[in-house]
């Protein structure tokens, strides 16, 4: 069940979006983007922030998954990669949210043996202290404690997504 009020409204994320969008129009003046979003959680945020950006785009995604239920099993599986070409492109790879690190490393460990131009890596959530993995982040939304978390894209068992805003999930037990 969701519990209490929301971790993150409507409007802090939007107002986020905006905030991240703008620092990555600055930084990328000039360029065009190969945007790469890790579906399904990233759905929302991705859509976000590719109509936030004053940037020329183009688009793709990863299908992965590694959890099931609220536990990351770190056996990431991959069900569609980018059919765009990444060698020379400028690739901004956008996810939901960072916590043990494994899917984020193996995807950009993916992305960088295509030679890309550039790549810099975009979450919206950041769970820091579950970190196995090392990944550098170049844009960070929040940074939250370790409480499982769903809305604007991130599920309980593929629910939940649909929220408009980002709230703690506790199981009923
Ligand atoms: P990692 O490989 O452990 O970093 O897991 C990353 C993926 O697990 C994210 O892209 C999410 O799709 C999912 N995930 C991690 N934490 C949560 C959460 O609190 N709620 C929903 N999905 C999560
Ligand atoms: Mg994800």
């Amino acid at each position: 069940m969701i519990t209490g009020r929301p971790l993150f409204t409507t409007e802090q994320i939007r107002d986020k979006v905006v905030e991240l969008a703008g620092t990555m129009s600055v930084d990328y003046e000039g360029k065009e983007i190969l945007a790469l979003g890790i579906l399904k959680g990233a759905l929302i945020f991705f859509a976000d922030i590719i109509r936030a950006l004053k940037l020329p785009v183009t688009v793709d995604f990863f299908v992965a998954s590694s959890y099931v239920k609220t536990v990351s099993t770190g056996d990431i599986s991959t069900y569609y990669e980018p059919r765009e070409a990444i060698k020379g492109k400028n690739v901004l790879l956008i996810d939901d949210i960072i916590d043990t690190g494994i899917s984020l490393d193996r995807i950009r460990e993916n992305i960088l043996s295509q030679s890309p131009a550039s790549l810099k890596i975009c979450v919206l959530l950041d769970k820091k202290e579950r970190r196995v993995k090392e990944v550098p982040l170049d844009y960070v939304g929040f940074n939250i404690p370790d409480q499982f978390v769903v809305g604007y894209g991130l599920d309980y068992e593929n629910r939940y997504r649909n929220l408009p805003y980002i709230a703690v999930f506790k199981k009923e037990n």
